[in-house]
């Protein structure tokens, strides 16, 4: 497998337009989401803007999952099937010359039998996990080097999700897991403290701090809780966010999944799953006199509530702020500097 490499160099350039807003690529090479799995239903094709282009994806008669390109390799007709590409027996078809693909994008017939030369689509590598589809965009459309983490269900519930256009990068959201001095101002956290030194490793990075917060529906029905908080990055358009309450037993998992849309724009998705909790009584006394699947139920409705409105906090910032190439920072923020070494990796192109 070929190394990304880590350094910008004579042979290497960044793609950047003269008046991008960012001085990097808006499309880091990484995994992207692409859907939810229950959203991609056997035999129906779907198209979207994804990372500055149109894309088609579907799921074959087998359950596996392709995205590709939206343009024919034959002779460039647009495969979407608001223009009339559809799936037979499994099979894309070209609406132009019927010409028919499978999951891994190989013309497999013509109208006249199987094509006389390799005609083939071109495809991006995909990853189903946990219940959310994501796939691997690099410019030269090399092959990915690294992946993200295995999300399987196990004793998480299934994931509650929603979304968000803003304009913004992914470089500047993800840069909020290590921003940890705006936590207190933007999100009210209070006892800011870090647990343990930023670990970057290739495209893996981490972050842990812990926060004490109020948790509620209201004022006065809540309580405040000491949390753990561990961040993990897999490039930029992959954050995961693990917030764990010891004291009562909760295990919160949030995905931040930044997508580009085209040069300004991503579609933001917040998701969040949880573990049945295991002491409610430390947080209401009686708690557990609750039927334990409706406790659950209401506590993960209330958490993703709380997630929600802590990342909206920051979405206007993110669309209206400049991005500052020497920011003058702290001696205690240097983890955003540390940050900004690690996306290079992603920004660079052989
Ligand atoms: S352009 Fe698609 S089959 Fe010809
Ligand atoms: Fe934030």
């Amino acid at each position: 497998m070929r190394q990304i490499p880590t350094k910008q160099s004579a042979d290497v350039k960044l793609s950047v337009s003269s008046d991008s807003r960012f001085p990097f690529s808006p499309f880091p090479i990484g995994w992207y989401w692409v859907e939810f799995s229950e959203n991609l239903k056997k035999e129906r094709l779907y198209s979207k803007q994804w990372m500055g282009q149109q894309v088609i994806y579907w799921r074959d008669n087998k359950g596996q999952v392709c995205v590709s390109e939206a343009t024919c390799p034959h002779l460039g007709a647009n495969l979407s099937p608001e223009l009339g590409g559809k799936l037979e027996d499994g099979l894309l078809v070209c609406p132009f010359h019927g010409y028919r693909y499978d999951v891994d994008g190989r013309c497999v017939r013509t109208l006249s039998g199987p094509p006389n030369t390799p005609v083939e689509l071109k495809t991006f590598p995909t990853y189903e996990s946990g219940g959310v589809v994501f796939a691997y965009w690099h410019p030269d459309g090399a092959e990915p080097t690294w992946g993200i983490p295995d999300l399987s269900i196990g004793d998480w519930s299934k994931f509650l999700y929603n979304s968000a256009v803003i304009r913004t990068h992914p470089q500047e959201t993800s840069e909020n897991g290590v921003d940890i001095s705006h936590l207190p101002y933007v999100h009210g956290y209070e006892a800011v403290e870090i647990l343990k030194p930023l670990v970057v490793e290739g495209p893996c990075l981490q972050n842990f701090f812990r926060i004490n917060r109020r948790v509620g529906p209201s004022k006065l029905v809540s309580f405040t809780l000491d949390v753990d908080v561990t961040v993990t990055m897999r490039g930029l358009g992959f954050s995961m966010i693990e917030p764990v309450a010891q004291e009562a037993g909760i295990y919160v998992r949030q995905l931040a999944l930044c997508t580009p849309i085209d040069e300004e724009h991503v579609n933001f998705v917040m998701a969040i799953q949880t573990k049945d909790i295991e002491r409610p009584n430390v947080l209401i006394p009686g708690l557990s006199l609750l039927p334990r699947r409706l406790l659950n139920y209401w506590l993960r409705k209330i958490f993703f509530k709380i997630y929600m409105t802590d990342i909206s906090q920051d979405f206007h910032i993110w669309e209206n702020k400049k991005y500052l190439t020497y920011p003058r920072l702290g001696p205690a923020e240097q983890d955003i500097l540390r940050f900004r070494r690690y996306c290079e990796q992603f920004h660079i192109i052989d």
